[in-house]
Order: structure tokens, then sequence, then C-alpha cells
């Protein structure tokens, strides 16, 4: 499903909060909303949001001024407002980075931003889908077979193509060597009940929705053959920042010796930091935790926190699978 669609005048965008009982589509004609509609989780998943990003800023090329000093600034201006949007996820740094550099290089070169903004948009949004199909063939090349447990949504609805890790579970069942997955429900925003089981049920993988505290259970049983999760943002040292509740899943896998991997395009490594310590962690509403859809679960007055990403630190990674190959984080490098 392509939850993203460009009509020259606005983005369309698919309202995640509403899946799966509603298929509801919203549009952002500009950087400001776009950057609301990546806040409220109208559309969520570093790539994707790295897409959006770009788009937005194609949009705000209809800026009259733009092949001018004043035109880049206003473009900075608006990339700013952007990459504020949700801090974690390093893609969206990545997106408007190069959106600006292509503004920069055509207004050097005298060329028309407008149009070249647009194209690099969309080149940004079909490479991804290419990414996504490098990453599942490198990724299915050293996954176990058997079963995978994964987190969160890292599909079709997070991503410019089949997905990241969900383009490994994609391929790695249509060559049988996956048979079945295990789903966490990825509390509080349910992105694993909501958007991963809409996502596993379409394409007929067979699969068990489970809530994030039973993957020790199923962990220690031996029901599960490898952990498959995606990234939000990698520093250099491997360390990984994802959903939260992604570092309790790979001490438990790490603990019952199943191979823990991290799925993603190289554009949520992060050179620029050394450790995990120093990624920002996103804290949402406290109001996603005391309420379900609307629905208020705990006593009135009660306090509750909400970090929606957490790090797991690279020991416990066995590889980190991009759609350059698969890189060891303990020893370093590429291979495969
Ligand atoms: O808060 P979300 O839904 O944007 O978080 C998504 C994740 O943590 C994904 O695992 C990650 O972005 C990778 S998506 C290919």
């Amino acid at each position: 499903m392509n939850p993203l669609e460009w009509k020259e005048d606005r983005v369309l965008i698919l309202d995640q909060r509403k899946l799966p009982s509603q298929i509801q589509w919203v549009s952002a004609a500009n950087a400001e909303e776009m950057a609301e509609a990546i806040k409220l989780m109208v559309l969520r998943g570093a790539p994707l949001i790295g897409i959006a990003a770009a788009y937005a800023l194609a949009l705000e090329a209809r800026y009259p001024f733009l092949n001018s000093e004043k035109g880049l600034e206003y473009l900075r201006e608006k990339g700013g407002i952007l990459v504020q949007a949700r801090p974690t996820a390093v893609n969206l740094k990545w997106a408007v980075s190069r959106m600006i550099r292509k503004a920069q290089e055509a207004y050097q070169k005298k060329e028309e931003i407008k149009d070249l903004l647009i194209l690099e948009a969309k080149a940004i949004h079909d490479e991804d889908k290419i990414l996504c199909s490098r990453i599942a063939r490198s990724g299915v090349s050293i996954i176990p077979e058997g079963v995978v447990l994964t987190h969160c949504n890292t599909g079709s609805l997070a991503t410019g193509g089949d997905g990241t890790a969900y383009g490994i579970l994609k391929e790695g069942f249509k060559q049988k060597k996956i048979t079945h997955v295990f789903a966490c429900e990825a509390r509080p925003f349910l992105q694993g009940s909501r958007l991963t089981a809409f996502e596993l049920k379409e394409d007929k993988i067979p699969f068990t929705l489970i809530t994030d505290s039973m993957a020790g259970h199923f962990l220690s049983r031996g029901k599960i053959q490898s952990v498959l999760v995606g990234a939000d943002r990698i520093a250099a040292n491997g360390d990984t920042a994802n959903k939260i509740g992604t570092y309790s899943l790979a001490v438990l896998a790490f603990e019952n010796k199943v191979p823990f991997y991290v799925a993603a395009p190289t554009s949520s490594l992060d050179q620029s930091i050394f450790s995990g310590w120093d990624i920002p962690i996103e804290e949402r509403d406290p109001l996603e935790v005391l309420e379900i859809q609307g629905v208020r679960i705990a006593p009135e007055g009660v306090k509750a926190a909400n970090p929606v990403f957490d790090i797991t630190p690279a020991r416990y990674i066995k590889g980190i699978i991009t759609e350059k190959g698969v890189a060891d984080p303990n020893s370093g490098g590429f291979k495969s």
C-alpha cells in the first residue's frame, strides 16, 4: 500500500491513525501542514517521514523568489520546521539536507530550482523503493530459516517500498525461508497490531500477534529463530534507536541465544553521533499511554511516561542489514 501521493499542489497522505478500521486520506499543501501531519503521526516510519519532508520542500518551491539568496533562506527555514517535527529519526534531517543541497546547486548553476526540487523529491521516493528491495535481498541471505519476531511497523506504510525489516519478512516468506511471523503490538501507539498485522494479513503471511510483554515467553521456549526490527537512527558505533521495547527484545534475544538483526537504509546511519547516548529520544503526550483510541484506561490524575524510542546497544546486534550489505557492528565493516 502506497501511503503517500504527490499531486503537484499538495501531497495526499493515508491517515495511519485510522488504520485498520478506516482508509482515509488527508492532504498537506505546505511545509507547516506536513510538519503537523508528521508530529501527529498521520504518517510515520523513519524513511517515510523523510520522503514526506522532501515532498513538502518541493511544494514550497512555488515561492516566487526561489532563485535567489532570499529564496534559499526561505527553504532552509521550512526545512528547519520539518526537521523539528520529530527528533529521533535521522532520515528527516537527511532528506531535508539533500533537498537544500539540491536547491543550492541549482541556484549556483542558474537552473530552475522548482522543477529540480520536484524531481529530487520523487527520486528520494523512488530510490527508497530500490533500497527496500536491496535490504530484503541482503537480509534473506543471512537470517536463519524459521520463525521471525518483529516489532512496530517497518513495511510499505513506513517506507517508499516493501519495507526494511518487513521487506525481508515478505521476501523470506516468498522464498519459503520464513515460515511464520510473531508481531509485537507495539504499545502505546499499536503500530504492530494496527499496521503490521494489517500488512501481514494483506500479504497472506502467517503470523501471530502478541503483546510486547509476551516476547520473552516465546523466545525462551525456542519458538523463534531470529528477531528482526527497523531503526530510526544508528550511531557510528552501531547503537540503534528504534521503537520503544526494542531494547528489551534485544536483551531477551541475547539471553536466549536468538540472533537479533536491525534492517535500515544507510540514510538511517548518523556518523556525527558516536554512541546511542547522544541520540535524542522523542517524548510524546502521556495521553497515548493513558488512553487507547480515546478511551481512558487508567484512573484520572495518574501520571504516565511516554518515551517512544529506546536505544539498543550494538553488543546485542548480530547484524545491521542495509542496501549495501550486512555490517557486524561488533567487528566493523560490511560483508555479503
Ligand atoms: O513512531 P514510529 O511509528 O514512526 O516508529 C517507527 C519505528 O520505530 C520503525 O521501526 C522505524 O521507523 C523503521 S521504519 C522502516
